[in-house]
């Protein structure tokens, strides 16, 4: 017997940890609608689909992943035998460790897409949780900025596919070769002060003006109000107007031009330059890009992405470069939500069957069949209760056709189909049947 059988048992609570998501039937048929649209359009460019476990080594993020996504974001633990283990935060890492595995073994350029469930540990807000499902697009094996240029555009294409009119969104660009070159070459500042001060950049919208105009100065010393004044430029022009003046532009600089007139050439303006894009990761290398929802209500990044040249050569072998971005599936939602509307399309099938006696499930069951074989989506109703409620439930479920079946159906093998929508009835057999429309 068991001794702790007089203890009250305790409930389990029905909520999910804090910041996963449960997927109820509705959000599924969400989150099918954003992955139909990601699918589509990224396959349109010629992508093949990739995947991998959400289990991987700790150690590879702690090479170039940067020190708050391994430090305070990842989910980390140590296996049975002794491996410390962490559930993806991101995939680049792991599409750079599967394509350096079989870079002589594959045709480049290599488009690669996957759809990833990826875990933070962050703190829940609006578009950002501890789960979220990420479109992961790269391509590898192409060193110049057409890359940078297609990444865009498909991204673009996307974001215009989520609603949003080119007034609705903008594109940012920087270049880290930029940030290295006004950091290391104009401003002479030491890796460590590049270091922080490129971190204190990236969070220039979580912290307040007074304090980050203090801790720029506690860094830069001397040249602080110099540096600012660069770093609050207005635009393009005005930022290399504060850089020296040399005959030959700067090779990030060039590139960032280059990208935006092939994207302008391609009709995409609603493009600018913004200093201050850092992008957290370490491993990128040339141009990064956010895409910025401009509504007040998500006022986030929706997708961020870069050139990241040298990650594959962590692995060993040729470099290989590569340019790739990451959506998230929260802030696609957000999106949806702003600008369209949420799919409605949940009905759980095409048809309902009602069955009026236990002794009719056989023959229920037997028809539901038949129409299945003509790619009807069939669901039949076993629970004995009358009628009325088994429409009920139909209804409920938002299927939109019903039959009911009792003595006289059985007998007969004839049928009323009804149309819970308009109420109208057509009498069928199972072999006239073949669509319900
Ligand atoms: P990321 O900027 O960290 O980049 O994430 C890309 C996008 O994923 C974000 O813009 C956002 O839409 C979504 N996202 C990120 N974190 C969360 C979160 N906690 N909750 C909900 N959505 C989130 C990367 O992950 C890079 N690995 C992307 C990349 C691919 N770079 C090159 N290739």
């Amino acid at each position: 017997m068991n001794s702790d059988e007089s203890k009250p048992i305790k409930k389990l609570s029905t909520d999910s940890y804090k910041g996963v998501r449960d997927f109820y039937p509705e959000d599924m048929a969400v989150q099918n609608h954003i992955f139909g649209i990601w699918k589509n359009t990224v396959e349109k460019y010629g992508y093949q689909e990739y995947n991998a476990s959400v289990l991987e080594p700790a150690d590879l993020y702690r090479a170039k992943s940067g020190e708050e996504i391994v430090n305070e974001q990842t989910y980390t633990f140590t296996d049975r035998g002794d491996r410390e283990v962490t559930l993806r935060p991101e995939m680049t890492p792991t599409v750079a460790r599967m394509v350096a595995a079989q870079r002589r073994e594959r045709p480049f350029p290599l488009r690669w897409y996957s759809i990833p469930n990826l875990f933070r540990y962050e703190q829940p807000q609006r578009g950002r949780l501890r789960e979220h499902w990420q479109l992961n697009v790269d391509i590898f094996g192409v060193t110049s900025i057409q890359a940078e240029v297609e990444c865009i555009q498909v991204a673009y294409d996307i974001t215009r596919q989520f609603g949003l009119k080119d007034t609705d969104f903008e594109v940012r660009l920087n270049n880290r070769k930029v940030m290295n070159y006004v950091t290391r070459d104009v401003f002479k500042l030491n890796d460590e002060q590049a270091h922080k001060i490129s971190k204190l950049i990236d969070r220039k919208n979580k912290v307040e003006a007074k304090v980050f105009a203090d801790v720029a100065q506690e860094i830069l010393g001397d040249v602080a109000d110099k540096f600012l004044t660069l770093l609050n430029s207005q635009n393009f022009e005005e930022f290399t107007s504060h850089l020296p003046q040399t005959k030959e532009e700067h090779e990030g600089l060039r590139e960032i031009r280059e990208v935006i007139a092939a994207l302008e050439k391609l009709g995409i303006t609603n493009v600018r330059f913004d200093q201050t894009l850092m992008r957290g990761f370490d491993y990128y290398t040339g141009i990064v890009f956010e895409i910025f929802d401009k509504n007040p209500t998500n006022r986030r990044a929706v997708l961020g992405g870069g050139r990241y040249d040298d990650l594959l050569s962590l692995f060993g072998g040729d470099k290989v470069p590569a340019v790739g971005f990451g959506y998230g599936d929260v802030v696609a939602r957000d999106l949806l939500e702003t600008y369209t509307s949420l799919p409605k399309d949940i009905r759980a099938a095409d048809l309902y069957l009602c069955v009026m006696n236990a002794s009719h499930f056989d023959y229920a069951q037997d028809l539901a069949q038949k129409l299945r074989t003509k790619n009807i989506k069939v669901s039949v109703d076993y629970s004995g209760r009358k009628v009325g409620d088994q429409i009920k439930t139909a209804d409920r479920l938002k299927i939109p056709y019903i039959i009911c079946i009792g003595d006289q159906e059985v007998a007969s093998g004839e049928f009323k189909i009804k149309n819970l929508v308009t109420g109208e009835e057509k009498l069928s057999t199972e072999d006239t049947l073949t669509t319900l429309n």
